[in-house]
């Protein structure tokens, strides 16, 4: 065994050593094993929150418009459906976030948006799902990924519910990993007095945690991935013409976006980093990117992510081991000290986070396929204001959803 003490010392988190000093039995095991496994390679991280620069020459990426897309949606459909109904495409929903904005305890998942009935966030998403399977009289594998905050009662959740009506022979589970908070010293935290602070490590793993969780294996047909979050109840989820389109084009990917509605909106935008397809924050942007203009005089970095992304699994296959920025992002968290543990009422602690949109770049290639903000695009961040259960309500009414 290592020397845990040691260990400690050289990273400077000597503060803990009286913790393992008073330790005994199961509980010193399960501290000692949660040492054992720490990147500290990441953790150093703190010291550089952010670190913005590095990006290389980004230029605009050419996309599929809605019109483009409106003139060939039989070609799309047809090749989606095929690839659907062979059994080449499974989803995976993300749902290990811990949905701090909306404050929510359970999973986001089990939040009940409905006003004269109760419709789970869940419960719409696998509505959604279903109208695909239906059209391609086939069901699509769904992989969720938990966190170890949240495993065991999104199961519970979704067995309660009967899986609204989707086969559990089509459902996976599998849990995504957890990684160490500090605090602004970079000092380890400690959630209760046993126990280290660990947090969900953001949405970029979820491919190598599936990965090593094995349950693709049940799967062998499949060739793509669609990933998508849970909080956007308007998604269309394997939606055959994204995935026809993909396929047609010969990229590794394909990323549904939204047209900017200004130059300064806070999205995400698809765009070339020294040629190969990547996604920019909006506060990497510079004034004259986010003004520059088209041919046409539209907006030349228009593609806005909205977390819905299409993977080839053999492109995928290839990233493993591969290293992916690690986010260094300050948070509010619940701390330990003087025997209780408090919430705190501003940011105390960095979490250290990987992102989907930087598995973009993975990809080398990526379509980006425009779609109507209107119809698809609803995602759930707040109770109330923008991207709120307020907002998505509207979207959802204005769709045909009962509420
Ligand atoms: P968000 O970035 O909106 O995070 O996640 P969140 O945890 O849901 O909400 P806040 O920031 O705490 O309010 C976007 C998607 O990525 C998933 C979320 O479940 C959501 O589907 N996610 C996020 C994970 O699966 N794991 C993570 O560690 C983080």
């Amino acid at each position: 065994m290592k020397d845990i003490s040691a260990m400690l010392t050289e990273h400077s988190q000597e503060h803990l050593l009286k913790v393992l000093d008073r330790l005994e039995g199961a509980e010193r095991e399960a501290f000692v094993r949660r040492i054992e496994q720490i990147d500290w390679d990441m953790v150093e991280l703190w010291k550089h929150p952010e670190d913005l620069s590095g990006k290389g020459r980004v230029r605009p990426i050419t996309g599929l418009t809605l019109k483009e897309i409106n003139e060939k949606r039989e070609e799309f459909l047809q090749a989606g459906k095929q690839a659907i109904a062979q059994g080449k495409v499974g989803a995976v929903l993300l749902a290990g976030g811990q949905g701090t904005r909306l404050g929510v305890n359970g999973p986001k998942g089990a939040y009940d948006i409905g006003e004269t009935h109760s419709l789970y966030i869940f419960e719409q998403l696998i509505r959604n799902l279903q109208d695909v399977c239906k059209l391609c009289e086939r069901y699509v594998p769904l992989f969720v990924m938990t966190s170890e905050l949240n495993d065991a009662e999104t199961k519970a959740f979704l067995q309660e519910h009967g899986y609204f009506g989707y086969p559990k022979e089509y459902i996976r589970f599998f849990v995504q990993e957890m990684a160490p908070v500090v605090d602004l010293n970079g000092k380890l935290v400690m959630e209760s007095a046993n126990r280290l602070a660990m947090s969900p490590n953001g949405n970029g793993g979820w491919y190598t945690s599936m990965e090593k969780s094995g349950i693709l294996k049940d799967f062998r047909d499949i060739e793509w991935l669609n990933v998508f979050a849970v909080d956007n109840v308007l998604q269309r989820i394997a939606d055959p013409a994204f995935v026809g389109a993909t396929i047609l084009s010969g990229k590794n990917s394909g990323a549904k976006v939204v047209r900017k509605n200004h130059p300064y909106e806070k999205v995400g935008v698809l765009c070339l980093e020294d040629g190969i397809s990547s996604v920019i924050e909006y506060y990497e942007m510079t004034e004259d990117m986010a003004n520059e203009k088209d041919a046409e005089g539209n907006l030349a970095y228009c593609y806005g992510v909205i977390l819905n992304y299409l993977f080839k699994l053999q492109k995928l296959r290839d990233t493993v081991g591969k290293k992916i920025p690690i986010h260094v992002v300050k948070k509010k968290v619940a701390k330990y000290e003087n025997g209780e543990t408090k919430k705190p009422d501003s940011e105390n602690a960095y979490k250290f986070e990987t992102l989907i949109l930087d598995m973009v770049r993975q990809m080398e290639t990526c379509l980006p396929f425009e779609v109507e903000r209107e119809r698809e695009f609803a995602p759930i961040k707040n109770k109330t204001g923008v991207d709120s259960v307020e907002s998505a309500r509207r979207l959802l009414a204005l769709n045909g959803v009962k509420l």
